[in-house]
């Protein structure tokens, strides 16, 4: 890690080493700025939210982490992306393979239409997974805490789960191939209460092993689940709004006593 990145980091800075760490000057979708100046760590092993109005690019920046950005036509990062200190933005990196380490699970549950057993088996293999594939459907299910619900219809269409067992599929497929980092939009936002507490327990569970980052609009769960949480604003930059963080911090200070105004007010709910 380059000590000078540490040192651009305006906002918190926890003493330990980050496992990724975003340095964006600004990123393009064609000519429209939409992110200025964010200079973030992200810790191994916590749980990282990402809160601010929409429109703010909590997405865009979430989709910096594994290049996912590069999928759409004429965007482009000014800047680069540290995961254990290599640049993922470098020429000589391969996103493919990166993705592998880094995985996005979605706001809507996009398993594949193919059987359960499937949607994890399919991942596993076009990674070149050798051994035990039964067993290792098995020990995702059971992360994702799934195994149970479904062990008895392993072969039936994915699509005809729940939506909350189709979400949790989703991250027993994510898991499957043993990332380093997860990254989630809004995993919860299109599951019922009951089913939004079950992801929220296994973040939990899957920290131990995995570094979080979570985009949400419901600040309960952020305060909930997150140990660090970034909120994000629109400030008038070149004409237009673009996206800033403004404050950087244990979700404990964030959501107690933040520094700036502006983030109680979004906290308390008076806009976003
Ligand atoms: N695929 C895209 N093409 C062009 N502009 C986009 C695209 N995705 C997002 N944007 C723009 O980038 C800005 C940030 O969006 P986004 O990252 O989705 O914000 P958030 O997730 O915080 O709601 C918005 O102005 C949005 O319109
Ligand atoms: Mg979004």
């Amino acid at each position: 890690m380059n000590p000078d990145y540490l040192q651009a980091t305006e906002g918190f800075s926890e003493n330990i080493e980050p496992i990724l760490y975003a340095n964006v000057k600004a990123f393009y979708y064609g000519n429209d700025l939409a992110l200025h100046n964010i200079q973030l760590p992200i810790y191994k092993n916590y749980i990282t939210a990402f809160i601010g109005p929409s429109g703010c690019g909590k997405s865009t920046l979430l989709r910096c982490f594994n290049r996912l950005n590069d999928l759409i036509d004429n965007t482009h990062l000014d800047g680069e992306i540290l995961f254990h200190g290599r640049n993922i933005y470098h020429p000589q990196e391969d996103a493919i393979l990166l993705r592998r380490y880094i995985t996005m699970v979605f706001q809507r549950p996009n398993p594949f239409p193919k059987s359960i057993y499937n949607n994890i088996a399919f991942g596993l293999r076009v990674h070149g997974h050798k051994g035990n594939i039964d067993a290792l459907v098995e020990h995702s299910l059971r992360q994702a805490f799934l195994w149970e619900e479904v062990k008895n219809r392993l072969k039936d269409n994915a699509l005809s789960l729940s939506g909350g067992q189709k979400q949790r599929l989703c991250i027993a497929r994510a898991i499957a191939v043993q990332p380093e980092v997860i990254l989630m939009d809004e995993p919860c936002s299109a599951l019922d209460p009951i089913s939004s507490n079950q992801i929220e327990d296994l973040m939990q569970s899957l920290k131990a092993n995995c570094t979080i980052i979570i985009v949400t609009h419901n600040m309960q769960q952020a305060a909930r689940v997150a140990d660090m949480t970034a909120f994000f604003n629109l400030e008038m930059k070149e004409g237009s709004r673009v996206g800033e963080l403004v404050e950087y911090d244990h979700s404990s200070v964030i959501f107690t006593h933040p520094k700036h105004q502006v983030t109680k007010q979004y906290i308390q709910g008076s806009f976003g």
